[in-house]
């Protein structure tokens, strides 16, 4: 039966250096940025990832009306850069990105830079950054179980049949971890895609309960196909669920690397 894993047993990235090899799958950077960008004045280290910023992205970052909101998104803004400047020769401060028309960030600059696919999500506490070289479909999606609201309610609404049957299958105390663990992999789907929300959520369902493997199956109107799709489930911390997802069009199982970062600081134990 497919449980959410333990990073801790996943492959560490090695970082030789400060830099990091291409990866043959995906790696998977998280940072835990509640000790280190505490409330409250700007210490040493959140103005050096003040720095970091573009002058559009300080604006975004002050029109924040919570404070915690503004230290998510200067955790997020340190985190991808920092995390891409560990596979190319670019500073963490000369990064350029902008969006699709679905919202997703991809790299523009600096132009002589590798290719390299990231997809990033936050949740109150945790920032996370997948990226990858060769896969360009790979995402990722945390959330702070302790957020309130009616989860069986929510998956009534919005997940498929099959997935909405499985939770009620469940024994009361079971069905929270279970709604996180479908909310995470359907947004890490949904964000692979890049599509956002324009990907109805009932049209395609995750298999938890057969075999070691989470299997997705498709609606016949969802254009994708299950074989290239890998899916992992993490409980993060006490209180995070992260997924991430990717379509490895050679097929095999590519392999996921992990490292818990602290941007500019380095790699925590
Ligand atoms: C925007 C969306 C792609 C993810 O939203 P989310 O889960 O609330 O937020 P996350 O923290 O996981 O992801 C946000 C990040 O994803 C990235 N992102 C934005 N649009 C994206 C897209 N279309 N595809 C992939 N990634 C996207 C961005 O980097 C964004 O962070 P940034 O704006 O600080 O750069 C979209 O799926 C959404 O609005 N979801 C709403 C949540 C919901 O109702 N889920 C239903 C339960 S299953």
């Amino acid at each position: 039966v497919a449980r959410p894993d333990r990073l801790d047993d996943v492959a560490p990235i090695p970082i030789k250096g400060g830099r990091v090899s291409p990866p043959e799958g995906v790696d998977l950077w998280c940072f835990f940025y509640g000790p280190h960008v505490p409330p409250g004045p700007m210490d040493e280290l959140s103005r050096a990832y003040d720095a970091l910023m573009t002058e559009d992205e300080r604006v975004r970052h002050q029109r924040f009306y919570f404070e915690r909101d503004q230290r998510l998104f200067l955790a997020t803004r340190a985190l991808v850069r920092c995390v891409l400047s560990h596979y190319a020769s670019a500073t963490p401060a000369a990064w350029r990105f902008e969006r699709t028309e679905h919202g997703k960030p991809f790299v523009v600059a600096p132009g002589e830079a590798p290719t390299l696919h990231f997809n990033l999500t936050n949740t109150h506490g945790l920032v996370a950054c997948a990226v990858s070289h060769r896969i360009e479909r790979v995402g990722v999606d945390a959330e702070n179980m302790t957020r309130t609201g009616e989860t069986t309610a929510i998956a009534d609404r919005f997940f498929s049949s099959s997935e909405v049957d499985a939770l009620h299958g469940l024994p009361p105390s079971a069905r929270r971890d279970r709604f996180f663990s479908y909310w995470t992999l359907k947004e890490s789907y949904i964000k692979a895609r890049g599509l956002g929300l324009a990907i109805p959520l009932g049209q395609f369902s995750f298999l938890l309960d057969d075999g070691d493997d989470i299997g997705i199956r498709f609606a016949p109107d969802l254009v994708d196909q299950p074989e290239p799709w890998r899916f992992r489930l993490f409980r993060a911390s006490d209180i995070h669920m992260l997924a991430v997802g990717f379509a490895d069009e050679r097929g095999g199982q590519p392999p996921l690397r992990y490292a818990r970062f602290v941007p500019l600081v380095g790699v925590e134990p």
